[in-house]
């Protein structure tokens, strides 16, 4: 393996660090070329010192105070905003990878597609809202997409060098979040703490708590459809709370293939940065007879309406998954800030999803009419 020249947009968020982490394990097979911030400018103006990137982005409010720290050193300063899709098609970059949160990721992750580079994506917005397109788009440029999401690392890893037409359906694993075992009668009553409280992963706030009402299971159910070109009924979701087995490919022989290893985001990030090669990562292996048992549940649609509701969207596709994610975005958004209860959460995404017109195979702008009107009309919800 060469130097690979890498950009992490979203360096400053939980998969960002990690991706860092990584790197810096690497220092002869990594050049960070560049890093994108939004507000932690403290954090970008420590990364920029570390790792002396060729470029910055932070958002437009952040690009003066970074100049003014960094106006004489090598690393040019740019926007997010303005700049963030023609910085990803640089000829100096060979892998981008998308750590920022939301459909922000979009039009980045086009234009590195429409580039023909090497994605590793932790992002699953892009993917739940224009999959297809983005799919499509990475087969017309000859881009590779490599998954970090360790659900669907696993089932990337569980597919290789097998024939798709042997695949019966995937078995997409779930930790079951901090609420599996919480009676869904306290669910009104629940704090931002409480909720933020993932017994196995350490992530950003909006995925912990899409974690909690399982719309994050949800959004990856439509993210794997579309990533491995899967239909709804080829993905199962099997609630596993020791979440050491990351997911599973069953085969038309009945044999299953599983991906298993310690609960550590460095993993699936190393795969990706690295792959098709494995390096020594430093992490230590699955301790089996530390874990005892490994346990299987099948998820309560019931007590988690939010996972019926994204795999009833997945179904419908069209524009109709730009607008659960935007919904969701909003309200988890108010939720985080202390304007509506835990149990509002589905109760709003639910109604501005029902009232949703669906355009089907939708263009890139109709998705992002769909998104705009979404986070209007939930907004609108809010107050209600
Ligand atoms: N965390 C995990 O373990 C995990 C696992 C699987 C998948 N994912 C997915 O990975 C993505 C990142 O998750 P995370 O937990 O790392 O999120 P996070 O900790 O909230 O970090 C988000 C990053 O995106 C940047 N950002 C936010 N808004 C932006 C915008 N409008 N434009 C450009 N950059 C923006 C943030 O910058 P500032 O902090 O500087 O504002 C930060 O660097 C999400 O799509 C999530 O679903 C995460």
């Amino acid at each position: 393996m060469g130097v690979k020249r890498v950009v992490i947009l979203g360096s400053t968020g939980s998969i960002g660090m990690n991706a860092l982490k990584v790197i810096a394990r690497f220092p002869d097979k990594f050049k960070v070329v560049g890093l994108t911030a939004y507000n932690n400018v403290d954090l970008l103006a420590r990364q920029i010192k570390s790792f002396a990137p060729v470029f910055a982005a932070a958002s437009p409010q952040n690009v003066a105070i970074l100049k003014k720290r960094f106006g004489r050193s090598k690393t040019q300063i740019c926007n997010v905003e303005e700049d963030v899709e023609s910085l990803v098609c640089r000829a100096d970059i060979d892998c981008v990878v998308i750590a920022m949160r939301g459909s922000a990721a979009l039009k980045p992750f086009l234009s590195a597609v429409r580039a023909g580079k090497t994605i590793a994506t932790a992002n699953k917005e892009a993917l739940v809202i224009a999959g297809d397109i983005l799919i499509s788009e990475a087969k017309r440029h000859h881009a590779r997409i490599i998954p970090i999401d360790s659900e669907q690392s696993a089932i990337f890893q569980c597919l290789e060098g097998r024939g798709r037409s042997e695949l019966k359906k995937v078995l997409l694993t779930a930790s079951g979040g901090p609420l599996l075992n919480v009676p869904s009668s306290r669910f009104d009553r629940l704090s931002v703490r409480q909720v933020l409280a993932h017994p196995r992963w350490k992530m950003g706030q909006k995925i912990t708590v899409d974690s909690a009402t399982l719309m994050n299971k949800g959004f990856e159910v439509i993210e794997a459809q579309a990533l491995f070109q899967l239909q709804m009924n080829q993905i199962e979701i099997v609630v596993h709370p020791e979440a050491i087995i990351h997911s599973m490919a069953e085969y038309t022989d009945g044999s299953v293939m599983a991906q298993l290893s310690i609960t550590d985001m460095r993993l699936p990030i190393q795969y990706a940065l690295t792959y098709p090669q494995r390096l020594e990562s430093g992490l230590g292996p699955v301790n089996f007879f530390e874990i005892g048992k490994l346990t299987f549940q099948r998820p309560d649609l019931g007590k988690f309406p939010s996972l019926a509701l994204a795999i009833h969207v997945g179904r419908r596709g069209g524009t109709l998954p730009s607008v659960l994610n935007a919904a969701d975005e909003v309200v988890v958004d108010a939720f985080l800030n202390g304007r509506i209860r835990f149990s509002d959460i589905y109760r709003i995404v639910e109604k501005v999803v029902r009232r949703h017109k669906v355009a089907v195979r939708p263009t890139l702008e109709k998705i992002l009419a769909a998104d705009q009107w979404a986070r209007e009309e939930a907004a609108g919800l809010i107050f209600r």
